[in-house]
C-alpha cells in the first residue's frame, strides 16, 4: 500500500530561519512541497525572493518560488536585518541574487492550486508574515476550509513577544493580516516563538552537531551567524534559535508537539502596548469559540533527530 504523499505550500519571509525550513521539507520524503510563495517580512520582498530561490537551488530542488506581497496590508514594511543580516542569510558573502522567480503573483498562484487541488488535499505552512494570506482568505474566504490545514510559525502561546513585550514578529509586522487568517475557521496550528525560545535553542556545541552531518547541515548553521550574535545581545538565549524550523517539524511530524489544546486566540489590532499579540484564552471563561491548535509543548529531542536526519547527505 503506497502512503500518499502529503502536498505542501510554504509561505515564507525567507532568511536564516526560513530557509532551513525549507531544506527540512524538500529533504523530507513524505512529503511534497508544490510551491514556495514569499512575502515580505525579515527582509525586503526581493532579498526573500532571492533567498528562496538560492535556497531551492542549493537543495537541488526546482520546486517554484513565487513573490508575493512587498508590504503589509496597513502599516509600513517592519524588516529583521538586526536579527539575520543584511542579506538575511547571515551575511557570509553567499552567492545571492540574479535569479528568476516563477511568473505570476503568489497569491494568484495560491488561489490556482486551491482550486487545482481536492479539498483537504493542501496543507499550508507558514514562516512569515501572514499578507500573502490575509489577501487570498480576503478575496475568497471559502479557501480556509479547502486547505487541510495551516500550520503558523506566529505569535506566542505564553504572551511573551520577541519583538515586543507582547508581540511575535509575524504576526505584529501585519496584524490585520493574521487576524483574518485566525477569524476564517481554518483547522489552524499555531506554534509560537515560546516553542523555539524553549525547544529550539542551539548553543555553539549543539550547532557543531548539526553542521557534522553534511554539507546541508554546514550550511544551515553558518547562515546562523548573525542570529548567533543577536542571541548574545538581544534575546540573551543560551544560543540561537529556529523557530522556523520547529514549526516546520510541527507540519511534518504533529507528534513534535506534545501538549497543544485547542483554544481560542485572538489577535490584539489596538492596543497601544499590545497590537499584534496573539491573545490565548487559556481558560476558556471568555466563551469565545475555540479556533487554534496551540502547541505549549514540544520535544527537542523529536525536533533535533528530525533535522539532523533531513539535512544529512
Ligand atoms: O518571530 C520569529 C519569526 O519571525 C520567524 O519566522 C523569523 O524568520 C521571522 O520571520
Ligand atoms: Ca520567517
Amino acid at each position: 500500500m503506497t502512503t500518499e504523499r502529503r502536498k505542501l505550500i510554504i509561505d515564507t519571509d525567507t532568511a536564516s530561519d526560513d530557509a532551513v525550513a525549507l531544506l527540512m521539507a524538500l529533504r523530507d520524503p513524505s512529503v511534497e512541497v508544490i510551491a514556495i510563495t514569499v512575502v515580505a517580512g525579515n527582509v525586503p520582498l526581493p532579498q526573500a525572493v532571492q533567498n528562496a530561490l538560492y535556497t531551492v537551488e542549493f537543495a537541488g530542488s526546482t520546486v517554484p518560488v513565487y513573490a508575493g506581497c512587498a508590504a503589509p496590508l496597513t502599516q509600513k514594511l517592519h524588516t529583521a536585518e538586526v536579527v539575520h543580516g543584511q542579506d538575511g542569510m547571515g551575511d557570509i558573502g553567499l552567492p545571492i541574487g540574479g535569479r528568476t522567480p516563477a511568473p505570476g503573483h503568489a497569491v494568484d498562484v495560491l488561489a490556482e492550486l486551491i482550486e487545482a487541488h481536492e479539498p483537504g488535499e493542501l496543507t499550508l505552512v507558514t514562516l512569515g508574515p501572514l499578507t500573502n494570506i490575509g489577501i487570498l482568505l480576503s478575496r475568497h474566504p471559502e479557501y480556509a476550509t479547502r486547505l487541510r490545514e495551516v500550520v503558523i510559525m506566529g505569535g506566542t502561546g505564553d504572551g511573551v513577544g520577541n519583538i515586543t513585550a507582547a508581540a511575535e514578529f509575524n504576526i505584529w509586522v501585519d496584524p490585520e493580516a493574521a487576524a483574518i487568517l485566525y477569524q476564517a475557521g481554518t483547522k489552524l496550528t499555531q506554534v509560537g516563538w515560546d516553542i523555539s525560545r524553549k525547544y529550539a535553542t542551539f548553543t555553539k556545541e549543539q550547532a557543531d552537531q548539526v553542521r557534522r552531518v553534511g554539507r546541508l547541515g554546514k550550511f544551515a548553521m553558518d547562515i546562523q551567524a548573525r542570529v548567533n550574535e543577536f542571541a548574545l545581545t538581544g534575546t540573551k538565549l543560551v544560543g540561537f534559535d529556529l523557530p522556523d524550523p520547529i514549526a516546520m517539524a510541527v507540519a511534518l511530524d504533529p507528534s513534535v508537539a506534545t501538549d497543544m489544546p485547542f483554544l481560542n486566540v485572538v489577535i490584539e489590532l489596538h492596543g497601544e502596548h499590545t497590537r499584534g499579540a496573539t491573545v490565548v484564552d487559556h481558560s476558556g471563561y471568555t466563551g469565545r469559540e475555540r479556533n487554534t491548535h496551540v502547541v505549549l509543548e514540544a520535544s527537542r529531542d523529536r525536533f533535533v533527530e528530525m533535522l539532523e536526519r533531513l539535512l544529512a547527505d
